[in-house]
């Protein structure tokens, strides 16, 4: 394991098969649950010598294993050494910058073997080192940065001012290998064959011989690769619960059963509340309350059902016949890395959880412990997983879908017909984004009701009909994101589908606006 402290880096060291593992640059070392072989002290926005700004444990300095300082991190390394190190640079300097290794000899040498002495580096930093801090060498330079590189001159101990972990610098996968790999003697053996493994006896061993699991699925690609995953580790003792909330897709439950139940073989309960949730719907039109109500409904079906397992459970030795002890969430990385950050949770944490607040609840209420088998991957990763447990990859590659399903996707107040509308025009929307081959290159797309009707015409007589809007988006993370470019052609064929075979509608727009200012969802 390579310990990165702080945001950035991760990601290229694991396309290494080098696990990596961000944690807050704020971290002590003596809580750390495993020994690094080599810890990487990533960029950031501060500057090393203002008040407030973060610094590393003095315990990473005696830890006696490689260390990388980039940007930030070889700014925090001089500055330790001392303070007058580091000052602000005369401009900011951002973007190319052509780099000049040189060859010093002997282990200072070892962060640029192999690669040619000459080459584009991205920069992007207003500080800069004022001095070589003392022991160091300067192992390259750039037009603008006499300290590019440098090495100290007997410790594994390295620093960068530009970002080798951003695609514009050239060679810099290389050299992030040649930090991991050749001076920390990290293995290039991270699999996800091997995760899998790993993974599976781990939750054998938290779990013990007896231990029981709950959970809530949705059918998404988190909670169905982590519930295949328990499914591998403990069999039946996994229990995982589908309720039905009314607001799915064109017949999604019937769906989700079939790959968890009968596909994958997961002991699933499904709870048909569809009834309860849109009878309790009539009349919320403000779309937090709608929120509300689903995530609190939720709740108090998943509790009931909760107990009938485990009176199940009890009765029923072959499916281990103990108390549920565990509840499991699919919780991902960047889930994680955000309620991590050194100010403590980010502000920009969202408000809406897949099954919001059932884990304290039930945590407190019936003493469960939380089980997150997914918390150290990222979504590509996950999905990877998926593939090697034998998830089918229509399933793997599907679009993230809120909690409160169409709900969200009916502005104002939800009915039976407004859902139904939605359905049909969802499904057709999907059905030829699916059949344009469009699919995976969009993040997430749906169709959603309007119910504000507009006058039309069709077979020469006027109709008075909801309008359906379009929504498709791709984004990286879901913070930011951007209206689908479809063809004008691919609009019109879903237009002229939607108009014709969905009953009630007269016209179907297409929502162009980014997020910001707009959301993903319209509600
Ligand atoms: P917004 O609409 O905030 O959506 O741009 C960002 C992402 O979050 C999803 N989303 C939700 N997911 N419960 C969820 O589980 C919710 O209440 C919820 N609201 C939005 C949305 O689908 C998108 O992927």
């Amino acid at each position: 394991t390579i310990l990165v402290l702080d945001f950035g880096i991760t990601r290229r060291l694991r396309e290494l098969n080098v696990f990596s593992e961000m944690l807050p640059c704020t971290q002590k070392l003596a809580e750390l649950k495993f020994k690094p072989k080599g810890i990487i002290l990533s960029g950031g926005p501060y500057s090393v010598y203002e008040d407030g700004s973060p610094h590393v444990d003095p315990a990473v300095f005696d830890l006696d294993v490689p260390i990388l300082g980039i940007c930030y991190g070889m700014q925090e390394l001089a500055y330790r050494i001392s303070p007058d190190n580091v000052i602000a640079g005369k401009h900011r300097e951002y973007g190319h910058s052509m780099l000049k290794a040189r060859s010093i000899g002997g282990h200072v040498d070892r962060l640029f073997e192999g690669i040619e002495d000459s080459m584009r580096v991205w920069m992007s930093h207003g500080d800069k080192l004022a001095k070589l801090p003392e022991g160091f060498h300067t192992v390259a330079t750039s037009d603008n940065s006499e300290y590019a590189a440098i090495a100290h001159e007997s410790k594994p101990i390295y620093g960068l001012q530009f970002h080798p972990e951003v695609t514009h610098t050239q060679n810099g996968t290389a050299l992030l290998k040649n930090f991991a790999v050749n001076i920390c003697g990290c293995k290039q053996d991270w699999t996800m064959e091997k995760f899998l493994e790993q993974a599976i006896a781990q939750i054998r061993e938290t779990v013990g011989e007896k231990g029981q699991v709950l959970a809530a699925v949705s059918g998404g690609v988190d909670s169905t690769v982590a519930a295949k995953l328990m499914k591998e580790a403990i069999g039946d003792r996994f229990w995982a619960v589908l309720v039905n909330n009314g607001v799915m897709r064109l017949n999604e439950c019937e769906q989700v059963q079939k790959d968890l139940s009968e596909a994958l073989g997961i002991n699933l309960t499904v709870v048909d509340a569809s009834k309860e949730f849109l009878e309790g719907l009539k009349g919320i039109t403000d779309p937090e309350k709608k929120r509300k109500f689903i995530g609190g409904k939720f709740i108090d079906i998943f509790e009931a059902e909760a107990i009938k397992i485990e009176e199940a459970a009890a009765k029923d030795p072959t499916k281990g016949g103990g108390k549920i002890e565990f509840f499991m969430q699919g919780t991902l990385y960047p889930d994680v890395i955000e309620s991590l950050s050194f100010k403590g949770p980010s502000a920009t944490i969202k408000t809406h959880h897949n099954v919001g607040g059932l884990p304290e609840r039930m945590m407190n209420g019936q003493g469960l412990k939380l089980i997150e088998p997914l918390r150290s991957l990222y979504k590509d990763e996950v999905r990877a997983l998926g593939r090697a447990l034998g998830i089918r990859e229509e399933l793997v590659m599907r679009h993230p879908f809120p909690g409160p399903g169409i709900a969200v996707r009916i502005l104002g107040e939800v009915t039976p017909e407004k859902v139904e509308i939605a359905r049909q025009a969802d499904h057709i929307f999907i059905s030829e984004i699916r059949k344009a081959g469009l699919y995976d290159q969009i993040s997430q797309a749906y169709a959603a009701v309007d119910p504000s009707r507009a006058v039309g015409v069709m077979g020469d007589k006027r109709v008075y009909g909801y309008i359906v809007v379009l929504r498709a988006v791709t984004t990286t993370d879901f913070m930011t994101a951007e209206a689908f470019n479809f063809p004008w052609e691919f609009l019109q064929r879903v237009m002229n589908r939607i108009v014709n075979e969905v009953h009630g509608v007269c016209r179907v727009v297409y929502d162009i606006t980014s997020k910001p200012p707009g959301t993903i969802e319209l509600e």
